[in-house]
């Protein structure tokens, strides 16, 4: 659409702020629907609108709104949630969480069943499952319309092997497949554009700090949360591909984490050529050498377990 809707749940967050400023930058929306639950949403959306570019800003605060916000919307980013803090993992985070994402999955089925939800908030191994079973309940579900933004762990490689091999950062590009958590992440540095070589301890360091970069941040921000400003940049490179591949541009490729064959899990991050109605294809893991195959044999058991995890929370409530 070359009137894009998008709205941000959870607008008023350490990421949502963020993302809502890079996404008012963008020629590519509209009009830009910011959603929470906290007063100071009215004017973080009046701070935006005052920006000079074409998107219109309108807040929303609290569930009543909901309808409002997303009736129409194009693109929905959901970022809204309890962040991590020291010591607690991403699964942590599983129950108040997957009650959030739950909640605003129902709305969205019901009033913008044909966007493209783009689903941050973690656990994402288990939140695109629970969003997924949401849709499935309303009858609604399309596995090519609902992506866990995994960008982040894009980015995060990219950096760190540009930055390992004195490589600009713009240029490279690195797929990580699997999860977004931990041992789940699965960077695939064999098959990094330009090509990079590693002696296999380094190679070792560099897949370890890609699958705990995360936790790098909430250590450093030591109790203040985790990433947000990275997490809101990927956030938006993601929304970016995906509002230029619904209007009509060609070849657009991301990673996500989406409903999958490629493994037995039954969701995976792969690269995923985008088109105007999301997925297009899934371009599947490609080849792995013996190191990234480990990576991903090691990985499997925990994507089943917090996958299961999801699907009970929704199955279990039906019962
Ligand atoms: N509906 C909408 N927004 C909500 C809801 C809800 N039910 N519950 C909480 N929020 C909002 C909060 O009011 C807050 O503005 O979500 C926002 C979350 O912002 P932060 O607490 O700053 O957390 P943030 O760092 O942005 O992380 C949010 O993203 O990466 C994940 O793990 C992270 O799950 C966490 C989420």
């Amino acid at each position: 659409p070359h009137n894009a809707r998008v709205a941000v749940m959870g607008a008023s967050g350490g990421i949502g702020q963020p993302l809502a400023l890079l996404l008012k930058e963008s020629p590519l929306v509209t009009q830009l629907a910011l959603y929470d639950i906290v007063h100071v949403t009215p004017g973080v959306a009046k701070d935006l609108s005052h920006i000079c570019t074409k998107a219109q800003v309108t807040g929303y605060m609290g569930p009543e709104t909901m309808q409002d916000c997303l009736t129409g919307c194009d693109v929905v980013m959901i970022p809204a949630g309890v962040p991590r803090k020291p010591g607690m993992s991403r699964d942590d985070l599983f129950n108040t969480n997957a009650s959030i994402v739950r909640d605003i999955a129902d709305a969205a089925a019901q009033y913008c069943p044909q966007a493209m939800m783009c689903i941050i908030t973690n656990p994402v191994n288990s939140t695109v499952p629970i969003a997924s079973e949401v849709f499935k309940k309303r009858g609604v579900y399309d596995p090519n319309r609902i992506f866990g933004v995994t960008t982040l762990d894009i980015v995060r490689a990219n950096a760190f092997i540009a930055e390992a091999k004195g490589l600009d950062p713009t240029k490279v590009k690195v797929p990580v497949i699997g999860g977004h958590s931990g041992v789940t992440i699965i960077p695939v540095i064999s098959q990094a554009t330009p090509g990079v070589s590693f002696k296999q301890e380094e190679r070792e360091k560099i897949t370890k700090r890609i699958q705990n970069a995360g936790t790098e941040v909430v250590e450093a921000k030591a109790g203040g949360g985790s990433a947000t400003l990275s997490m809101a940049y990927a956030g938006a490179q993601f929304a970016f591909s995906l509002l230029q591949a619904m209007n009509g541009k060609e070849g657009v490729v991301e990673c996500a984490y989406v409903k999958s064959d490629e493994t037995d899990a039954k969701y995976f991050s792969t690269p995923l050529q985008l088109g105007p109605s999301g997925m297009l294809d899934n371009l599947g893991i490609g080849h792995l050498t013996e190191f990234e195959m480990n990576l991903l044999r090691n990985a499997m058991p925990e994507l089943k377990d917090n996958i299961q995890k999801g699907e009970d929370f929704i199955l279990k409530q039906a019962e």
